[in-house]
């Protein structure tokens, strides 16, 4: 991220999330504050906007995440962390009565979060962890902010690993595993550009580019298989992963708008 600027890959997110609700029938993910959040003047920008396929990606994701975190809250889970938030609306919908929300963010990102949810309305309860994952210890931040270590905890970490570097994203799964009362964790990764081929790789090249030149490249990429292997032995269990076709038949089987995936993985796992 580029110095003294919150993250312009946040705003793309928050875009694709707005836009979903524009254009796709039927929606994959319901998010009425999306385009509140990006200021009432947001219209969608080609460029900022890139592939529908990205937007199909990250409404599964944000699906995924809130489907596992309301099976969590039905299990007793009453602690929920929207990991690298940029401008995530799920505290200001928050339909899970006393479930508590804490929002960690680079803390230049973070502030200009603060101020938008003050134009869209600051949820009650939503919790504030500022925090460089490259920098600070992650337990610090969040028992500092206000997380219970010894309650369960529910953790989305959208969009945020391939900004990481490779011992950042693993630094942080460790530290989430000291959290004695366990954390259920839904986070999305890239698969390495060599994996890739044809239109699939041409797209991720200029995706790759384009974030590149906003100051965020994407420095880290993960497989299936390996990236389990160091999961299981972080002592992470049920690891569900799940690739394009699988997020395709589950969140876009039966459309007439050809919405889907065509690159990225998601995967759910516990402590
Ligand atoms: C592509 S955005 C995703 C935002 C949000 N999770 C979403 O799905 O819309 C990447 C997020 O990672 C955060 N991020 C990047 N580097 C970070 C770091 N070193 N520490 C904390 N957060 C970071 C950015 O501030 C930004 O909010």
């Amino acid at each position: 991220m580029r110095h003294g600027q919150p993250s312009r890959t946040a705003i793309a997110a928050a875009a694709h999330r707005a836009q979903h609700q524009l254009t796709d029938r039927p929606l994959v993910f319901e998010d009425p504050l999306a385009a509140k959040m990006l200021g009432e003047d947001w219209k969608p920008k080609a460029a900022l906007l890139g592939r529908r396929s990205m937007r199909a990606f990250i409404a599964a994701r944000s699906r995924l995440a809130e489907d596992a975190l309301a099976d969590a809250y039905a299990r007793g889970v009453r602690q929920h962390l929207v990991l690298g938030a940029g401008l995530d609306t799920f505290a200001g919908r928050n339909p899970h009565q006393g479930l508590k929300v804490f929002e960690a963010d680079h803390p230049e990102t973070q502030a200009w979060k603060r101020r938008s949810w003050h134009s869209v309305g600051m949820p009650e309860g939503l919790t504030f962890a500022p925090i460089d994952l490259e920098q600070q210890p992650l337990v610090d931040a969040l028992v500092t902010a206000g997380v219970e270590p010894a309650q369960p905890l529910f953790v989305a970490w959208l969009g945020v690993t391939p900004y990481l570097r490779r011992e950042t994203v693993m630094s942080t799964l460790r530290a989430l595993t000291l959290l004695s009362g366990g954390v259920e964790l839904v986070f999305d990764y890239g698969p390495p550009p060599g994996s890739l081929s044809g239109p699939i790789r041409t797209a991720y090249d200029v995706r790759a580019a384009g974030v590149a030149a906003i100051g965020e490249p994407w420095l880290t990429h993960f497989e299936p298989a390996p990236l389990a292997a160091e999961l299981i032995a972080l002592d992470f269990t049920q690891i569900e992963d799940i690739g394009p076709a699988e997020i395709n038949a589950r969140y876009f089987g039966g459309r007439e708008d050809g919405l889907r995936v065509l690159a990225g993985r998601i995967v759910r796992t516990r402590t």
